[in-house]
């Protein structure tokens, strides 16, 4: 059983990675690759498990991506059609999405952790990854790595692997950074990063991360509304003015 001292010791040690400020030895990459993730200066970004009921908004942040960026992502460039057909067969039962939003609830980058159904990968996981243009190089792709890396351990897995085109070097180095080793083919490389198995502390702060990111959520949610509400009073207002002074 687990001791209370323990639970709480964990605890404190989550909440502290979550709101530790930034300092020189966030970026050391033997740290990292010991402990099998990533550490990027980026210390709070709220990452979102994210749902079936959200399909339509993967589908938007998919789409947005062009068309060499999705050749980047997928292996090829796929059309909308391809795109659309990839998100429906998403297996929110036996996969995880995680997401990133702004302020109006897009989502502005996601992670697709698949879980092998490959007998011979048993226990393994491929990471897939995207963030839009304008939300690049603020370490988004890196903490999503993180955040899955975290997961996967929590769920047993054993090693999390990526198939990257060798020209994208982010991802790449992205993967190296967390002390991948990278097997490269000609122009596709795989990366393959061994886990360490969970413990308490990963345990314990994953739990805390999600109750960070869902409670991010909701205020984004409610901070929309009251713009969406705001909009719309000042839509109907300018309405009524225009009625009474027409222009000439
Ligand atoms: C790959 C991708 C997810 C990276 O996202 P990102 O949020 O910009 O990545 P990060 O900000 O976390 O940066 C990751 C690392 O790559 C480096 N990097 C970022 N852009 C780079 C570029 N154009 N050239 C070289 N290195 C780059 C960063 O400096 C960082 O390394 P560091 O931590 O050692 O400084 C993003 O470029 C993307 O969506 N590409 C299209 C889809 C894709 O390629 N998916 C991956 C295949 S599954």
């Amino acid at each position: 059983m687990v001791q209370a001292q323990a639970l709480l010791k964990a605890s404190l040690n989550a909440g502290r990675e979550l709101l530790r400020p930034l300092t020189s030895a966030d970026t050391s990459h033997d740290t990292e690759a010991q402990s099998g993730a990533s550490h990027h200066p980026l210390a709070l970004v709220p990452i979102r498990s994210i749902g079936p009921s959200e399909r339509e908004r993967v589908a938007t942040h998919l789409i947005a991506l062009a068309e060499h960026d999705r050749y980047l992502r997928f292996g090829y460039a796929a059309s909308d059609e391809q795109v659309h057909r990839y998100v429906t067969g998403l297996d929110f039962e036996r996969d995880d999405i995680f997401g990133i939003y702004n302020r109006k609830l897009e989502l502005i980058a996601m992670a697709h952790l698949a879980f092998s159904v490959d007998p011979q990968r048993a226990s393994c996981a491929e990471f897939g990854v995207s963030v839009l243009p304008h939300a690049r190089g603020r370490g988004y792709g890196a903490r999503l790595f993180d955040r899955a890396v975290m997961h996967s351990r929590n769920q047993g897995v054993t090693m999390v692997y990526i198939h990257a085109l060798s020209e994208n070097t982010p991802m790449l180095k992205i993967a190296r950074n967390a002390g991948a080793s990278v097997v490269r083919d000609g122009s596709e490389s795989e990366a393959h990063l061994m886990l360490p198995p969970a413990t308490l502390d990963t345990h314990v702060s994953e739990i805390v991360e999600h109750q960070f990111a869902e409670a991010d959520y909701v205020v984004k949610t409610q901070t929309k509304r009251l713009h969406d509400f705001i909009a719309g009073v000042q839509e109907v207002r300018q309405g009524v003015r225009d009625a009474r002074h027409p222009a000439p």
